[in-house]
């Protein structure tokens, strides 16, 4: 036999060995069907996977259920994008503490809490060189605002933002 076809066994063999790791690795529902997708290709039992996926954050339409004051405040204020969860999930031990168990009654898996420190502004509103600054849509006031940054080692440092700033209405005190 020429020496010619002995790439072509090895040829074959790799395509062999490509198509035998694929019926191995490719899950058995992999299928195009079944699905309002743009390539229709996925794994059918994922969707299931993905329906018992438990859902942490649950929005302030939960916490509206017993805080309704409170949310129509924040949605009023210049806050109005910001979700309660993002300021009051807490995962320091000493911040936590809801005086009703949400986790009973709700099944709501996050620690809710206060945090009255000037690290949790400094998170969204330190003036950053870095960062170009960005244009937030106002929903309220429909217009887009520059986000309102400041230098925290000049803006008043040493005092909480809260002792001057009503987080909630985005109003002063
Ligand atoms: C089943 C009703 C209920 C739900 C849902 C609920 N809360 Fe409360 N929450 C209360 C009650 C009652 C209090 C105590 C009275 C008060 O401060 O309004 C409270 C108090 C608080 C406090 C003050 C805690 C303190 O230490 O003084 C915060 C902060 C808070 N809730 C945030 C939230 C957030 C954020 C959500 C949504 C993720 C939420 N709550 C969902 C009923 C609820
Ligand atoms: C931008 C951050 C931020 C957002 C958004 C926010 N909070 Fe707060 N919240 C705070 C801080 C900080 C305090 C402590 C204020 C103080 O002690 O003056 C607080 C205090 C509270 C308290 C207890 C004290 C009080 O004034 O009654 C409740 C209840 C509360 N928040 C509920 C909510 C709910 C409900 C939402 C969503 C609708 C929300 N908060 C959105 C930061 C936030
Ligand atoms: C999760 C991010 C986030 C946190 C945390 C946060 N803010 Fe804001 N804040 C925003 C966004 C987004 C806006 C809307 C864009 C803007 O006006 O800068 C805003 C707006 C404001 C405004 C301007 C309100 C207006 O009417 O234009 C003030 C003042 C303010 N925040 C103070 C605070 C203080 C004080 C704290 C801490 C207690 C805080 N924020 C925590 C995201 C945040
Ligand atoms: C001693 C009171 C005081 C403290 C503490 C304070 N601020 Fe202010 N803040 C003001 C005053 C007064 C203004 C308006 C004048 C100015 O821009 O300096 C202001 C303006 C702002 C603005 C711009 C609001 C707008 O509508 O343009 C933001 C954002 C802000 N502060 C965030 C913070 C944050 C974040 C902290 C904590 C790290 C903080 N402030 C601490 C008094 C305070």
């Amino acid at each position: 036999m020429s020496h010619a076809w002995r790439p072509l066994f090895v040829i074959i063999a790799v395509v062999i060995i490509i198509f035998t790791a694929r019926i191995i690795i490719v899950p058995s529902d992999f299928e195009a069907t079944n699905g309002d997708y743009k390539y229709q290709w996925h794994r059918v039992s994922s969707e299931q996977d993905w329906k018992d996926f438990p859902v942490k954050h649950k929005g302030r339409e939960f916490c509206e259920q017993c805080h309704d004051e409170m949310t129509a405040t924040v949605k009023g204020s210049g806050h109005t994008n910001v979700q309660c969860e993002s300021c009051h999930v807490q995962f320091n031990p000493d911040k936590k503490g809801h005086p009703i168990d949400l986790k009973e009654d709700f099944d709501y898996l996050l620690e809710i809490g206060i945090d009255r420190s000037r690290a949790l502004c400094k998170r969204c509103h330190t003036k950053l060189v870095y960062r170009p600054i960005p244009k937030i849509y106002i929903k309220n006031r429909e217009s887009y605002e520059d986000m309102k940054l400041v230098d925290p080692t000049e803006h008043n440092p040493g005092i909480e933002c809260i002792e001057c700033h009503d987080v909630h209405r985005t109003e002063f005190k």
